[in-house]
């Protein structure tokens, strides 16, 4: 035999030598949960290991990931009901305590990279990404309210926003609000292709934010489709979005794959709170290995092309695996 693969196995030195994908806890971001409050430290029942913080609490908790050498967190409010309206104005409030939040942490950790999520859900009295009229979530009206709070967030002190909303046009009209107002460094990592999925279940249980009517299949993407992935691609690129996003993440890797193909900006992928329960579920059943599946089923999405993986196992990678795999 001329040509025998398993040369290239024979060894870990050589297997070492012969690796073609590498990931270490600096292509990660880790997802937190706020809530306001003093002392908080509550186990989202859904997402085994995953909690809701208070701020004081949540401060420890960020400096233990950082010396991990995890440098990217991207963080959620959960807001309680009567600070919810139609318009989600608790948004932008002066007395916010989720901007709050991360005037504290920047500058207590002036080094990380901060992200924010930019939606009207978790502000939201009808539970939806967008303004509802009618029943029906509106696109252009909802516009004004995003960039609101996208200035909000900025003058916080977020290095990058997260719109994970979806309405049409959303990022170049925050890119044009934010230039407006001074932010012209502050970054858009745009939830490109967001689908209307199921698997973000333990994410709507730990912040209280599902629809109260309704689900969201008029503006997040249809499960079934990849090339509607490549035209909001184009969309957001030309938008002047700094990264493009795929979510999910492991039900969504040919995504993830084709927008790495025809696109130069990097790619981020959201690896969501279902696809993680589920892994832990059966870990913690006995049935899987934690040890060996979790960094499996993070090396398969940076295989597929993501430069930048948002997971609930960021700090338990960066435990197990220091120097990255
Ligand atoms: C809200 C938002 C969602 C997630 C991130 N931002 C939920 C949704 O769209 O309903 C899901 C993340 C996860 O499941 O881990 N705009």
């Amino acid at each position: 035999m001329l040509i025998r693969p398993r040369r290239n196995r024979q060894s870990a030195a050589i297997r070492a030598l012969t690796t073609e994908t590498h990931l270490h806890p600096q292509h990660m971001v880790y997802p937190l949960f706020l809530e306001d409050g003093h002392g908080v430290r509550r186990e989202i029942k859904s997402l085994p290991g995953v909690y809701r913080f208070s701020l004081d609490a949540l401060i420890p908790e960020i400096e233990s990931c950082v010396s991990l050498g995890i440098t990217s967190f991207v963080l959620f409010p959960a807001v309680s009901d009567e600070l919810k309206d139609a318009v989600a104005s608790y948004s932008y409030a002066d007395d916010n305590f989720y901007l709050e939040a991360a005037r504290q942490i920047k500058s207590r950790f002036p080094e990380i990279c901060l992200i924010s999520d930019v939606a009207m859900d978790p502000y939201s009295s009808d539970g939806h990404d967008g303004l509802v009229v009618d029943g029906a979530i509106v696109n252009d009206a909802t516009l004004p309210i995003l960039g609101r709070m996208s200035v909000a967030q900025a003058q916080a002190g977020f290095d990058m926003l997260g719109p994970s909303d979806m309405m049409d046009g959303r990022v170049a009209y925050m890119r044009a609000v934010l230039d407006e107002n001074g932010y012209s460094q502050t970054g858009i990592l745009s939830y490109t292709a967001k689908y209307a999925s199921a698997f973000y279940g333990p994410f709507r249980d730990a912040l209280d934010s599902a629809p109260k009517s309704g689900d969201k299949k008029t503006y997040q993407m249809n499960p079934a489709n990849k090339r509607e992935a490549l035209i909001e691609a184009e969309l957001d690129t030309a938008e002047g979005a700094d990264m493009l996003m795929v979510k999910p993440a492991l039900h969504y890797l040919d995504v993830i794959h084709a927008l790495k193909e025809r696109f130069e900006l990097p790619i981020a992928a959201y690896h969501v709170s279902g696809e993680c329960a589920m892994l832990s579920a059966a870990c913690r059943n006995g049935w899987l290995d934690f040890e060996r599946a979790m960094p499996e089923t993070l090396l398969s999405i940076r295989r597929a092309g993501a430069d930048v993986i948002l997971t609930y196992f960021a700090k338990d990678f960066a435990q197990r695996f220091p120097n990255g795999v």
